[in-house]
């Protein structure tokens, strides 16, 4: 029997696909995504557009994932849940995961990433990336202190927004914040105030925007203050994990530390402030988070910050490349090719999921979204977001210390159409988010104000 060829799309799928999925990422800033370009896509609704016509290509070309062109380019595009896990299973090998766009991108700020590694050398440097940031640990070692540094800086920050900011607080504030938390918990204590590196960072990710092809004229002066936090290693930070944790030349281990500091200092703090929008405007999830906040553990509140992730991912794309050739419903896959997976399509399946729209936690804390493989806002398999337990152990805690400093917090201007009465945007524009005290016995009790 021939083999089956997997499907083309049409050309006017392919022309809607690049216009409502691709060129909006693009534009919005690949790596450092760029405030008014999401403001303008979020007004557009282009997120529920691109959902639409997911939900379209699916039932005109599944089962089995459908060849599409990228600019340039023949992706394979995943449409089924099964691809989706059956590459992320595969990866870094046959599925890795730096396409050139990728690498060209990130390997402008960080040239010796783990996430652009192959083969032996993506081993040796997860090998110690696991063991600093001690993955398979529900809590990290060092959690004790990484808490304290939560209390201090939230506390610090509610209390800078009640005497300056007139009681609200903007996401401004919030990624300021948790900038100075990253510094502490990842280069140390004396990084505090050391708004300089962050800032290069940030310079860095906005120039990769534009996939440059020279390097960066500041990056030497970045890695330059990271390397000195390395050497100094401030005990109960991360780096001061580096040497006990195995590595060689090869890690380039200063370099791996990059990545844990955007993540912190700014997947992070989009989510935490997503999800704190979300427990503000859902009263009955405001009632079992305030009951939690009574004891030491705080399930359902995690359970909140992976919604927020699942609801609106802050990885909209994965992308990987094959590097041999791949058996694949019964045809072959040459090496060398593309393969595309639309996390904010396969998070909000209405086909699937009886709560695609809606903000539902217990789905989390009582169903079986931890293990529901279309969720990759951590990505999973092999090459998982290593960093997602201390994510979600930093996340959590600030999101219950606001609430516990501020427990009638309220969303104040923008929600953006969250309601636990309407299928939940699909967009959520952080910058838009402003939030109100009104409290401690404020009336405030969770709602939109009508401010
Ligand atoms: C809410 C916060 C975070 C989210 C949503 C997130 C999400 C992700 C995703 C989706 C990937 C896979 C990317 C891909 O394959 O293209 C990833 C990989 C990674 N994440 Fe996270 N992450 C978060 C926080 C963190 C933190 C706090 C750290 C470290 C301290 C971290 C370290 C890493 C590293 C090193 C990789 C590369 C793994 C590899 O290629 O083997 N992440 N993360």
């Amino acid at each position: 029997m021939a083999p089956r060829e997997l499907p083309s799309a049409s050309i006017a799928d392919t022309v809607q696909f690049n216009q409502a999925i691709i060129v909006p990422n693009a534009v919005q800033g690949l790596f450092r995504r760029r405030p008014g370009p999401v403001g303008v896509a979020t007004r557009l609704g282009l997120d529920g557009r691109a959902v639409r016509l997911m939900e379209g290509l699916r039932a005109r070309y599944a089962p089995g994932p459908v060849w599409i062109r990228v600019m340039k380019d023949r992706v394979l595009l995943c449409l089924d849940v099964e691809d989706v896990a059956r590459t992320l299973d595969g990866s870094p090998h046959p599925f890795a995961s730096d396409p050139p766009a990728k690498r060209t991108g990130m390997g402008h700020f960080q040239p010796d990433a783990l996430t652009l590694s192959r083969g032996e050398l993506w081993e040796n440097r997860r090998r110690f990336t696991e063991a600093v940031l001690e993955t398979p640990a529900a809590v990290h070692s060092l959690a004790g202190g990484f808490l304290d540094v939560v209390v201090e800086e939230t506390d610090r920050l509610l209390s800078v927004a009640a005497a300056e900011g007139g009681g609200t607080l903007d996401f401004e504030a919030w990624h300021a914040m948790f900038r100075r938390l990253t510094r502490r918990i990842v280069l140390g204590d004396h990084a505090a105030e050391d708004e300089e590196v962050s800032e290069l960072l940030a310079s860095l990710m906005s120039e990769a925007n534009g996939l440059p092809s020279e390097p960066s004229e500041i990056y030497p002066a970045y890695t330059e203050r990271l390397d000195a936090y390395v050497e100094a290693a401030e005990p109960g930070s991360l780096v001061s994990l580096f040497a006990g944790a195995p590595h060689d030349v090869d890690t380039r281990a200063a370099g791996q530390a990059t990545h844990w500091l955007f993540a912190l200092q700014d997947t992070l703090a989009t989510n935490a402030l997503r999800a704190l929008a979300l427990v503000a405007t859902h009263p009955a999830q405001r009632a079992v988070v305030d009951r939690e906040l009574e004891g030491d553990e705080a399930p359902y509140l995690a359970a909140c910050l992976q919604e927020a992730m699942r609801l609106f991912p802050t990885t909209p794309l994965l992308s990987r490349e094959t590097l041999v050739d791949v058996a694949w419903h019964g045809t072959t896959v040459p090496k060398g090719t593309q393969v595309l997976i639309v996390n904010g399509f396969h998070h909000r399946d209405r086909a699937r999921l009886e709560y695609a729209d809606r903000f539902a936690p217990e789905a989390w804390t009582e169903g079986d979204a931890g293990s529901e493989r279309a969720f990759n806002h951590f990505s999973s398999g092999p090459q998982g977001c290593p960093g997602r337990n201390l994510a979600l152990l930093v996340g959590t805690a600030v999101l219950a210390q606001v609430l516990r400093g501020w427990p009638a917090v309220v969303v104040a201007g923008v929600a953006d159409g969250l309601s636990p009465d309407a299928p939940l945007p699909y967009s959520l524009n952080p910058s838009a988010l402003r939030f109100a005290a009104r409290g401690p016995g404020g009336s405030g009790g969770g709602g939109v104000a009508d401010s």
